[in-house]
């Protein structure tokens, strides 16, 4: 393997963030509203996404979406007509807001045109990638904590030159709904990982640390990736390449200890409204809010 050449490069300039999926456990909601475009506070989630892979040095960005969710799409495209209408309504404080967001990072969009699966749609990108080491974010899944998740994960990533991924402690019961790992332990909140199992039951999980959501890669996981069939619940896997991935190089996972909301979940959903409008500007609003409840 071209282990060497892909290590070569520590720095982490590239990000994949996956959105294509179908969201079937938030339906209705999610039927024509991409769950990644749920509003959080003042912006929709995966905006809240890419200024994470931004806040950590990540200037290019593909996000992969479907032909059903031309609105992600929209949201950082510059609208002329909204824009000429705001200058010459002199409403000049909005028309920086939404020149902003269109030029938060430099955005690629790519169709998945099938829903196949996590792993699936990252193969999508994979001449976005080259020969270079990326992040994967989630494209419905917000992070919050300091330093954050993938400037944590970058860090590591320098350190040790391999691949590297974020997990948490998760619930017995929980086991189902996420990928499981097991390791050795290298360092506090570091793992050389041995063991990765996508959504087992409890009874077969190899420990009670989760996949959470980000991940740094360096471009040899694309190798496994293209050599994966179809996995749990049919789809093509991450997991199921990553375990591929940890037979023949170094895999390590980083325990997060910041917050992750799961945005395809009425609970975490709520919960990130509420924990992070009180963190921000609009906290007096959400307090006066709760007071009444
Ligand atoms: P999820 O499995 O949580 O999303 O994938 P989903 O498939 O949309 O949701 P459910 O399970 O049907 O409710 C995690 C992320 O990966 C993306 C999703 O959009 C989500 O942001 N994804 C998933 C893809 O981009 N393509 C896929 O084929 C599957």
């Amino acid at each position: 393997m071209n282990n060497k050449k892909s290590n070569k490069n520590k720095q982490v300039t590239k990000a994949i963030i996956p959105a294509a999926g179908l969201g079937t456990r938030f339906l209705p909601l999610t039927k024509a509203q991409p769950k990644e475009m749920l509003p959080v506070v003042n912006k929709p989630t995966i905006q809240w996404v890419i200024e994470e892979a931004i806040d950590a040095g990540i200037k290019d960005i593909a996000i992969i979406t479907g032909d059903h969710k031309q609105s992600i799409e929209n949201h950082f495209r510059p609208f002329k007509k909204l824009e000429k209408a705001l200058e010459e309504s002199g409403k000049l404080e909005e028309l920086d807001k939404i020149r902003k967001v269109n030029s938060l990072a430099n955005l690629k969009f790519i169709i998945q045109h099938e829903q196949k699966g996590l792993g699936h749609a990252i193969l999508c990108a994979k001449e976005f990638i080259g020969d270079n080491p990326f992040a994967v974010l989630l494209g419905d899944t917000i992070c919050t904590g300091s330093p954050n998740c993938t400037k944590g994960l970058a860090r590591v990533f320098e350190e040790r030159e391999a691949s590297v991924f974020a997990v948490e402690k998760i619930k017995l019961e929980d086991t189902r709904r996420y990928g499981v790992i097991s390791g050795n332990q290298v360092e506090d909140q570091i793992m050389l990982v041995d063991k990765l199992v996508e959504k087992p039951e409890p009874e077969d999980a190899p420990s009670l640390l989760g996949i959470q959501g980000r991940y740094i890669f360096t471009p040899d996981l694309l190798v496994h990736q293209e050599k994966t069939n179809k996995g749990a619940g049919g789809e093509i896997q991450l997991t199921d390449a990553m375990q591929s991935l940890a037979r023949e190089s170094k895999l390590y996972s980083w325990t997060f200890t910041g917050n992750r909301y799961d945005i395809g979940t009425m609970k975490d959903w709520f919960q990130s409204h509420l924990e992070l409008s009180i963190a921000s500007e609009f906290s007096p609003i959400i307090k006066e809010v709760l007071k009444k409840l």
